[in-house]
This record gives structure tokens, C-alpha cells and sequence, in this order.
């Protein structure tokens, strides 16, 4: 899948942001899919954490990023849907485990905690960093083989 497409949504307290790092991401070369919300009028989390994550667990965009006021209710949203490896991250260190260690495939934001700035720091450490694999690889089965078997 083209590394170079990334899906983003929010709800009324990310919408700033949102907009704010779609501009960054196009500015990257990034072709992004936006998938809400539209505007700062109060809408519902869930609403747009599960497009997205369904997106990404499909085959449709290989990465996402959602923002909500803290991005706590997105990331509890997004990691519902089986497959989905949703982080919430406050700064670059945290973005960078997401990826090495944890293998993340949404990236979640709080539009309220943090700046334009310290989000595009971790945004683009989140797009940088990869995957490790190892030890790591055989943590991640162990939770899918939770997703499973329950
Ligand atoms: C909306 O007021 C707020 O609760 C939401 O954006 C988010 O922070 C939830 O976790």
C-alpha cells in the first residue's frame, strides 16, 4: 500500500488541529483522506474514530490520525475495532515507541493538551520511525491472539 496516504478525522475540539496538520502533510507530499468533522459544532467522537479505524483495518489507508480534546476517547474508540494498534501520544518519545515498539497504525491527539507545534513534532517522528519487529513482534501476536480467542 502507498506509504505516502494517511486518513485523518476528528471531532469539534481536534478540528483545529486537524486542519492544521492536513496543511503539514500536504506540504510532506502526503495525499490525505479527511474524513471529518467539518467544523468546531459539537459532534461525537465514536462517530469518526470508527470510520477510520475500519479504513485502516481494510486495507484502504495503511495509517490514521484522530484528534479529540485529549485524544483519550479516540484512541479507547479506535482500539476497539480488531487489528487496530491506536496511540495516544504527548510527545516525541512516546511517538517514537509507538512505532518501534508497538507497531501503530493511528496515531491520536489531543487538540486541547497540545500545541500546533509539539503535534507536529510527533507527527512527523510518528511518520518517520518503523517497526522494530523482534520481541516486539511477538508481544503484538500475543494481542491479537486476544482479538481472536478472547
Ligand atoms: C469533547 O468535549 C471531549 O470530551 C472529547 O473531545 C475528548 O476529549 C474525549 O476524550
Amino acid at each position: 500500500m502507498d506509504d505516502k496516504i494517511i486518513g485523518i478525522a476528528s471531532d469539534h475540539a481536534g478540528f483545529p488541529l486537524k486542519e492544521f496538520l492536513k496543511g503539514l502533510l500536504v506540504n510532506w507530499d502526503y495525499k490525505v483522506v479527511d474524513l471529518g468533522c467539518n467544523s468546531e459544532d459539537s459532534v461525537d467522537y465514536p462517530d469518526f474514530a470508527y470510520p477510520l479505524a475500519r479504513k485502516v483495518t481494510e486495507g484502504k489507508i495503511p495509517r490514521g490520525i484522530l484528534i479529540c480534546g485529549t485524544g483519550i476517547g479516540m484512541s479507547i474508540a479506535a482500539n476497539k475495532v480488531k487489528g487496530i494498534r491506536a496511540a495516544l501520544c504527548w510527545d516525541e518519545c512516546t511517538a517514537r515507541m509507538s512505532r518501534n515498539h508497538n507497531d501503530a497504525n493511528i496515531l491520536c491527539l489531543g487538540g486541547r493538551t497540545l500545541t500546533p507545534k509539539q503535534a507536529e513534532q510527533i507527527l512527523k517522528v510518528w511518520l518517520e520511525e518503523s517497526f522494530l519487529g523482534g520481541n516486539h513482534k511477538r508481544r503484538l501476536d500475543k494481542i491479537s491472539k486476544i482479538e481472536r480467542d478472547g
